[in-house]
């Protein structure tokens, strides 16, 4: 069965309700599509039953109240019969840093029960080269159905950013790989029903190495800024100063550096290429290790500011992985904020408007003014507005580490001199 939106409701079933399949689903709900979400945490389909979101991502509130109100979309514990099937789990790292594919092994295992001739199935988790063909497909699909005749699997990766999700999951081009070429056609021509850009069609193998790549691509950039951050740092020089008179070149264009990277992409991503070809990926292996002892080297640098006190209060502003945002996956502002701690190096005090006290066990979060009235050592961890909007009179006679360069034109202003 092919499905276009002149069908009668088709019914799709997106397993995994967070910050892909939530949006995928609500846009499919809005286009028409009949929409059975699925989720294994009982509140996040309360919530969704409801009208409400559990997470944070503008314009999604009132999407998917209306959808739900209309009845087009509903959520479950389990998943149910379908035209079309996605798989938007998550696909995290183990403690090793190889890939850890127990929620799409246990997301392709829940749907095969429901999986009937004509189905499309739709891996959209970043996932490891050959998972679509040796985990999904096995595990998915019932072993009396042929792959590419009776039921049609491919891998189709999400470039979205967060904060612009429901925008960019229809704008952006998207890459379409099948396990055979009549899976690529069937499903690129789904895509089309509710995509405004590019459906770019491809084989599973290269889809998913090319959204690996671009991940990996991004880590590399901002390792080359890391490390010349640290570079410059170490000789006594501007390293922003050096970035934007390099950047002048027509053909160079250095990006920011930062506290680290994080979130549970860009961090994490570039470790299931290295994990698939470790003899071939020198490169992008060194990128991750120069952006995760980029926290250990900013820690160094707040106990220096922290030195100049006899019993410092050090304020740390953001905790999430990178601004306006409320997630802290991975974050390198958390790892800032707990390898201090540990260091009992003064009073560390904490403030990121997107998280409450049930974000974190281990770290007590205060006020922005309570933070700015009692601080001697000032860090900006991640650029949210509210601490990019501060102004000299809040930073005055505090030191400041900036790891974000947020506050580079206020900084020389405000510092006091320890010399
Ligand atoms: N968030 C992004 O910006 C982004 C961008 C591109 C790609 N991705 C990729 O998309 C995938 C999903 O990411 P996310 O940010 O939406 O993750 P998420 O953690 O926000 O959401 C995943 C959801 O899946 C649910 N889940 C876990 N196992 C399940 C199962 N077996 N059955 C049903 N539900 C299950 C979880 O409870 C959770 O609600 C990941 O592979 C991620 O790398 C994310």
């Amino acid at each position: 069965m092919e499905v276009t939106p002149h069908e009668a409701s088709p019914r799709v079933c997106v397993v995994g309700l967070g910050y892909i399949g939530l949006p995928t689903a609500a846009i499919l709900a809005q286009r028409g599509y009949d929409v059975h979400g699925v989720d294994v945490r009982a509140d996040v389909v309360d919530t969704i039953n409801r009208g409400e979101i559990h997470i944070h991502e503008p314009g999604l509130p009132e999407l998917v109240e209306d959808v739900v109100q209309a009845g087009k979309l509903q959520a479950s514990t389990r998943p149910r019969e379908a035209d079309v099937f996605f798989i938007c789990v998550p696909t995290p790292f183990l403690p090793d840093k190889s890939p850890d594919l127990s929620y799409v092994r246990a997301a392709a295992l829940a749907i095969r029960p429901y999986v009937r001739p004509g189905n499309l199935i739709i891996l959209e988790s970043t996932s490891p080269p050959k998972t679509t063909e040796q985990t999904v497909v096995p595990l998915a699909v019932p072993q009396e159905y042929n792959v590419g005749t009776d039921v049609f699997v491919a891998y189709c990766p999400e470039r979205v950013l967060p904060g612009r999700i429901l925008i960019e999951a229809v704008e952006n081009d998207r890459i379409v790989g099948g396990v055979t070429d009549a899976c690529t056609t069937r499903i690129k021509r789904f895509y089309e029903t509710f995509v405004s850009g590019e459906v770019l069609a491809t084989t599973a193998i290269a889809a998913e190495i090319t959204k690996l790549t671009e991940n990996a691509f991004r880590d590399v950039n901002i390792a080359f800024a890391n490390e010349l951050s640290m570079l410059a740092d170490h000789l006594g020089a501007d390293a922003l100063e050096i970035i934007k008179l390099a950047n002048r070149h027509p053909r160079v264009n250095i990006l920011k550096p930062g506290p680290g990277v994080g979130g549970h992409c860009i961090s994490v991503d570039p470790w299931f290429l290295a994990d698939a070809a470790p003899r071939q990926t020198a490169l992008i292996q060194a990128a991750r290790m120069v952006n995760d002892a980029k926290p250990t080297f900013v820690v160094h640098q707040i106990l220096e500011q922290a030195d100049h006190f006899e019993a410092p209060v050090i304020g740390c502003l953001g905790l999430a992985y990178k601004p306006d945002v409320d997630d802290f996956r991975e974050s390198p502002s958390v790892d800032v904020v707990r390898h201090l701690q540990a260091c009992n190096a003064g009073e560390v005090l904490v403030c990121d408007p997107y998280a409450d006290e049930a974000s974190f066990d281990d770290l007590h979060l205060t006020s922005l003014d309570d933070i700015l009235q009692r601080s001697d050592v000032l860090v900006l961890l991640t650029e949210h507005k509210l601490f990019r909007d501060l102004e000299i009179s809040d930073l005055e006679g505090r030191c400041l580490v900036d790891t974000t360069g947020g506050w580079h034109a206020l900084r020389r202003a405000v510092q006091p001199s320890f010399s």
